[in-house]
C-alpha cells in the first residue's frame, strides 16, 4: 500500500515530535540526502579469487610460467605431469630459447621417440582438480610450434580419476610458426578431479604453450569469462562498485611486482605474469577489460586503484622490521607512470579512435565503460617519497580529468601516524575522497558507532575500501550491521564502502575472515555476506534521523537502527539491529504518512550468536522474508541477536 503525506498526518507527527524524548534530537538534524554509492564490493586476487577461483580457466599454470619466486618448490611444470602411460618414450623439458612472445618466456618442449599405445605428452591437474559437467561444452585452445616434424596428430581429453576419457578432441598440427588450434570438448560425464592430457601421436618434436581450457557457460557466457556460480552470488550483492585489483596487489611486493594495467589487457597470451604477492602465481587472465566488462554485467560502478608510485611497506617482509619496504618509482620515470595512470581513464572512457580507447574497442567494447572513481595508492605509509608520486599523480588527474573523482589513501588503520598524515596531505590537496582500512574486533565496531558522526563535513569524503570485524559468526555479522546503520547516517560523509575481503578459496585462504568461501564445486556465502547483501539491496538516497527508539536502549551499544528512503521507489527501509542476547522492543515512527492496512516486507537474520555459514554444511543463518503490517506509528519486537529490514512500499 502506498503511503501518503498527508497535513492530518503531519500535523500529528508534528504533535507527536513535540511530546516526545526524540523532538530534540530530530531539532537537530533534519533528513538529508546520503550516498547512492555506498555499498560496494572489495575484489582482490588473494586467497585464489581470480586464479583458481573466479577466473573460469580450469588448466592451472597453462604458460609454464611458475616459478620459485611465486611460491618456494614451484617451477615450470608444476601442476603438469609428463604422461608416457602406454610405454611411449620421449622427452619433456622446457625451454626460453624461440617464444610465443617475449612476455611469455617459457614453453614445453616434448620430443616424442616412440608415442607407445597412447601418445605422449602433458597432464594438467588444474586448481585441485577440474570439475567437469556432462552435457556441457569446453573450450580447448593452444599453440604448438612444430620442430622437427611436418604434422602431428595430437589427442585432447579429459579424463577422471580411473583414467575413464569423459570428453575429447583431435586435431593434427601443421605449422613450423607458433599456431593457435582451438577444439570444443563435449563431456560425457560428471567429476569434480578431472585432468587434461594433451598427448602427441606421432614421432618429432614441438614446443606446446598457453594451453586452456574453458567451460562454455562463464557468467554471461564471456569468452575469458568468469565462474557463473561464484559470480552470481557476487551479481546477487547488487553492488555500487567494484574495487579492482586490491588490496596489497596494487602496490606490490617491491617495484617490480606493482600491479600494472597495461599488462593485463589484450590478449591472453601476450599478458605479462607474475607472482601474486599472497604467494602465488597471477596470470592477468582477469584483467582490466574482464573487470570493467563485469562491473558493466553486474550494474556496478568500477573502482579501479592505481599504486601511487610506491611500492608495499610491508615489501620483503619488512613489516618485521618496521614496514620499511616502501621504494618510490624512480624520479625520472614518473612522467610516465602519470601517463600510465591517464592512459587507464582512456582505455574505460575515451572514443573508441583514440590510442587506448582503441585497444579497448579491440577487445569487443567500443562504447565507453563511464569510470568515474580512479583509487591512487593503498593504505601506503605516509612518507615523502609518497606525498610527492601521490601528488604528481593527482595533480595530473584531477587537471586532465576534473570529471574524475580521485580517492587518496590514509593508512591502514582506523587511527595513528599514517591516518593522521594521509588526512593532512588530503586536506591540503583537497582530494575528493579518501579510502581508510580497518580490520577489528567486533566490539570495536559497536563502540565507535559514532565514529563518523564527528567527521568534519567541510573536508574529503570518505570511502571505506577495506573493513572487517575479525570472524564469520552472526555476532560478527551483526556488529558489521551495527556499524553499516552508522555508515548510513553518515553517508553525507561516507560516500562508499565495502567489505574485504570477497573471495577465499576454502583450500588457499591467505586471509581470514572473507565474505564468501568457495572451493570447486561449492560457494558459501557467510552471515557476514547477508548483511552485505540485506543493506546493498536496501540501500536509500535520503536517510531519517530518529525514527526509531529502542525501550530500553540508554547507552547501549548493542542496538542500533537506521532509516532511509529509495527516490527510485519511493520505498521507506527501516533497519534494526539487536548484537545483544536479550529481545528488545523497537518503536518505530515513520517519517511519512502510509495508507490503512499498510504491508511492508519483513527481512530477519537471526539465530545462535556464534553459528557460521561453513562450506561444508547447510547454512545456519539464512534471511527470513515475511508481510508485515505497519502503520505510520509501530512497535516491533526484536528477536536476540538479529538484524531485521522492515521495507515499507512506496508505490505499487
Ligand atoms: O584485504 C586484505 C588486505 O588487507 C589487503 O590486501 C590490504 O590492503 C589490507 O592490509
Amino acid at each position: 500500500m502506498p503511503y501518503k503525506l498527508k497535513s492530518t498526518n503531519i500535523f500529528l507527527a508534528a504533535i507527536f515530535l513535540l511530546t516526545s524524548n526524540s523532538f530534540v534530537q530530530a531539532q537537530k538534524q533534519s533528513p538529508k540526502k546520503i550516498s547512492t554509492d555506498l555499498f560496494g564490493i572489495f575484489f582482490e586476487d588473494i586467497s585464489y579469487s581470480a586464479d583458481g577461483g573466479l577466473y573460469a580457466e580450469l588448466v592451472q599454470n597453462r604458460s609454464f610460467e611458475y616459478t620459485p619466486a611465486d611460491r618456494k618448490g614451484w617451477q615450470s611444470l608444476t601442476a603438469w605431469d609428463y604422461i608416457t602411460d602406454g610405454f611411449g618414450y620421449g622427452g619433456l623439458s622446457v625451454e626460453t630459447a624461440s617464444p610465443l612472445n617475449n612476455n611469455n618466456p617459457h614453453y614445453a618442449v616434448l620430443t616424442i621417440e616412440d608415442e607407445g599405445q597412447q601418445g605422449i605428452g602433458l597432464a594438467n591437474q588444474g586448481f585441485d582438480g577440474m570439475v567437469i559437467k556432462a552435457g556441457d561444452q569446453y573450450d580447448f585452445t593452444v599453440y604448438i610450434k612444430q620442430v622437427t616434424v611436418k604434422a602431428m596428430p595430437m589427442l585432447v581429453s579429459l579424463r577422471n580419476t580411473k583414467n575413464e576419457i569423459i570428453g575429447e578432441g583431435t586435431f593434427t598440427t601443421d605449422s613450423k610458426d607458433w599456431k593457435k588450434y582451438s577444439l570444443s570438448l563435449t563431456a560425457s560425464a560428471n567429476t569434480d578431479s578431472a585432468r587434461l592430457f594433451v598427448l602427441a601421436k606421432g614421432k618429432g618434436k614441438l614446443c606446446i604453450d598457453m594451453v586452456s581450457l574453458f567451460p562454455q557457460k562463464t557468467f554471461h557466457n564471456r569468452k575469458n569469462g568468469l565462474r557463473a556460480d561464484l559470480a552470481q552470488p557476487i551479481a546477487d550483492l547488487k553492488p555500487a562498485f567494484m574495487r579492482f585489483p586490491g588490496g596489497c596487489l596494487v602496490h606490490g611486493d617491491g617495484l617490480g611486482n606493482m600491479y600494472r594495467w597495461k599488462n593485463t589487457i589484450g590478449p591472453i597470451e601476450e599478458r605479462v605474469e607474475q607472482k601474486n604477492i599472497w604467494n602465488y602465481h597471477q596470470t592477468a587472465g582477469l584483467g582490466y577489460f574482464e573487470f570493467f566488462q563485469f562491473c558493466e554485467d553486474i550494474g556496478a560502478k568500477p573502482l579501479p586503484v592505481l599504486a601511487a608510485a610506491v611500492s608495499c611497506q610491508n615489501s620483503g617482509g619488512t613489516w618485521r622490521i618496521g614496514g620499511t619496504g616502501q621504494r618510490g618509482i624512480p624520479d625520472e620515470e614518473m612522467q610516465t607512470y602519470i601517463q600510465e595512470v591517464l592512459d587507464l581513464i582512456e582505455y574505460a572512457n575515451g572514443p573508441a579512435t583514440s590510442v587506448w580507447g582503441a585497444k579497448r574497442a579491440a577487445a569487443g567494447h567500443p562504447a565507453p565503460f563511464n569510470l568515474q572513481y580512479v583509487g591512487v595508492g593503498n593504505e601506503d605509509k605516509q612518507t615523502d617519497a609518497f606525498r610527492s608520486r601521490f601528488t604528481m599523480i593527482y595533480n595530473a588527474v584531477k587537471a586532465k580529468h576534473p570529471e574524475i573523482t580521485v580517492v587518496g589513501t590514509v593508512g591502514p588503520a582506523p587511527d595513528g601516524e599514517d591516518y593522521e598524515q594521509g588526512w593532512q596531505l588530503a586536506n591540503k590537496l583537497a582530494v575528493p575522497v579518501v579510502d581508510e582500512h580497518y580490520y577489528e574486533k567486533p566490539e570495536w565496531f559497536l563502540s565507535n558507532n559514532m565514529r563518523y558522526d564527528k567527521y568534519d563535513r567541510s573536508k574529503s569524503k570518505v570511502y571505506l575500501g577495506e573493513y572487517a570485524s575479525r570472524g564469520n559468526t552472526l555476532f560478527n555479522a551483526l556488529c558489521e550491521a551495527a556499524y553499516m546503520t552508522a555508515l548510513e547516517r553518515n553517508a553525507d560523509v561516507v560516500s562508499m564502502a565495502s567489505y574485504a575481503p570477497l573471495l577465499a578459496s576454502e583450500h588457499h585462504t591467505s586471509w581470514n575472515p572473507d565474505l564468501i568461501y568457495f572451493n570447486n564445486t561449492k560457494v558459501a556465502p557467510t552471515i557476514n555476506y547477508y548483511v552485505q547483501q540485506l543493506f546493498s539491496v536496501n540501500n536509500g538516497d535520503m536517510y531519517y534521523p530518529n525514527v526509531v527508539s529502542f525501550v530500553n536502549k540508554k547507552t547501549d551499544t548493542l542496538l542500533a537502527a537506521s532509516c532511509v528512503k529509495d527516490s527510485r521507489t519511493d520505498d521507506i527501509i527501516v533497519k534494526l539491529v539487536n548484537a545483544g542476547a536479550e529481545p528488545q522492543k523497537a518503536n518505530i515512527v515513520l517519517p511519512f504518512s502510509i495508507g490503512s492496512g499498510a504491508k511492508a516486507s519483513c527481512t530477519v537474520l537471526s539465530g545462535d550468536a556464534k553459528a557460521k555459514n561453513l562450506i561444508n554444511m547447510a547454512p545456519t543463518v539464512l534471511p527470513q522474508v515475511s508481510e508485515l503490517p505497519v502503520k505510520k506509528s509501530f512497535s516491533y519486537d526484536l528477536p536476540a541477536y538479529a538484524l531485521v529490514v522492515i521495507r515499507i512500499r512506496g508505490k505499487n
